[in-house]
């Protein structure tokens, strides 16, 4: 079941697979963060069959959705993780995943953070900078053990999205220099607790072409090559760049298929390919399901006011985002134009402006789509709001994965003087 497939309209009701969200509202209220397990479980299976073939690992990003619900559900797929805090690494090991699938990338990894991944016993780390090797070497010879290190090149290469989720330019501050990484590579020779495995990249986030990937994986494929040649036993290559969805229906989803046919005549036989998906994998399977709680007019704007806030979904606000909305009862009205926007005291409250959409009387339901990524893991308790409860529906069944926060949940930590 793919993404359209697993949210559609059944007898005019808007389903998640064979729940209806209206039955979901009832049961478990708005907002509320809504998945299908079967759409996760295709994306992932589209990664693997396209990879058949060419030795691999499919890394999910758990920062995209870092639910342990989900995490235990790609774990069972095959999934290994690319983590980027020692928070992350915590949660894989709570979801009973293997710490030797798992990745730690980031440009800022603590010493406590480091300690933490080498005394589990990760795959690798991607480090991004002479200061960490360093600090990596100092960590793994005091517990008498060797970090496997790919270096994070930054091949300088234009992601073409958007400039907050762009990270491959010179001007980032991700990655080692690609002109420089040789040297790099070769000092790091001095530390006997450091094995150098790999080389990995990453050059943005939403890459709707495929080209700019491609552009990436021959500079790295030729440093590959080149760190043979020298002697490096470079076992894997971590390309990174996510694949983009269409979060509109004008805007069509780079094609995983494509991409990999494309990389395939291209890699040595010798080598095993990481990939770093995260947002390619859950955002389409994922709904932020919200209620219409007032409708005003303002001058000659419209308001839609509902229970969800840019605090529940972020995206719109901080990249003027663009998710489409869908009504879960479908309507026969001829939609108008209006402002989507939330309860928060933030005129950037807001998850669209100047929309088409059929009139919503108040207590009716709306479904913003495409939220599984990047969604509940930027949500914030801001205006004292509880965050929502996140669902994971499975059929007709529908798992609570994190129950909705309370008052006291807001509380929490806090005390009085
Ligand atoms: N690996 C690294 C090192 C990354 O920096 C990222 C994303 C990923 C993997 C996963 O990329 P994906 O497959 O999800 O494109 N909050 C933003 C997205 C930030 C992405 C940052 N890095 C948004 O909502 O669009």
């Amino acid at each position: 079941m793919s993404s359209e497939t697993a949210f559609t309209y059944r007898d005019g009701w808007f389903c998640c697979e064979d729940a209806s969200l209206i039955d979901i509202a009832a049961r478990f209220g708005t907002p509320a963060y809504v998945y299908s397990r079967a759409a996760i479980a295709a994306r992932f299976a589209a990664y693997r069959r396209s990879l058949r073939g060419i030795p691999n690992r499919v890394c999910y990003a758990v920062k995209a959705n870092s639910n342990i619900a989900i995490l235990q559900l790609l774990a069972s797929l095959g999934a290994g993780f690319d983590i980027v805090s020692g928070g992350e690494l915590f949660r894989v090991l709570a979801a009973g995943a293997d710490p030797a699938t798992v990745v730690f990338s980031g440009v800022g990894k603590t010493r406590e953070e480091i300690d933490f991944a080498l005394a589990r016993g990760i795959h690798s780390f991607n480090c991004e900078s002479a200061d960490e090797l360093a600090l990596l070497a100092e960590i793994a010879g005091r517990r008498n053990t060797t970090a496997s290190v790919a270096l994070r090149v930054n091949p300088d290469v234009d992601a073409i999205t958007h400039p907050y989720i762009s990270t491959g330019l010179k001007e980032h501050k991700f990655g080692i220099d690609i002109a420089v990484v040789e040297s790099v590579y070769r000092r790091m020779a001095r530390y006997p607790r450091l094995a150098a495995t790999g080389v990995s990249c990453h050059i943005g986030s939403q890459l709707l072409s495929i080209a700019p990937l491609i552009e990436a994986a021959d500079k790295m494929i030729a440093l590959v090559a080149r760190l043979r040649a020298a002697g490096f036993p470079i076992r894997h290559l971590d390309l990174g760049g996510g694949l983009g969805v269409s979060y509109r229906p004008t805007e069509t989803a780079a094609d995983i298929d494509e991409f990999i046919s494309r990389l395939r005549p291209r890699l040595a036989s010798d080598i095993e390919l990481m990939l770093e998906p995260g947002r390619s994998i859950i955002a389409e399977a994922g709904i932020l399901l919200s209620r219409v709680l007032f409708e005003k007019q303002n001058g000659s704007k419209t308001f839609v006011i509902v229970d969800a806030g840019m605090n529940d979904l972020i995206r719109p606000t901080l990249y003027h985002a663009h998710h489409e909305i869908t009504p879960v009862e479908q309507s026969p009205l001829p939609p108008r134009i209006a402002d989507i926007v939330g309860p928060v005291c933030e005129t950037g409250d807001f998850f669209a402006r100047d929309r088409e959409i059929v009139p919503l009387a108040p207590g009716s339901l709306i479904a913003i789509r495409t939220a599984g990524a990047y969604g509940f893991v930027l949500a914030s308790n801001y205006n004292s709001r509880p965050r929502p409860v996140e669902l994971l529906v499975d059929g007709a069944e529908v798992h609570v994965i994190r129950r909705r926060e309370t008052y006291d949940d807001l509380l929490r930590g806090e005390q009085l003087v």
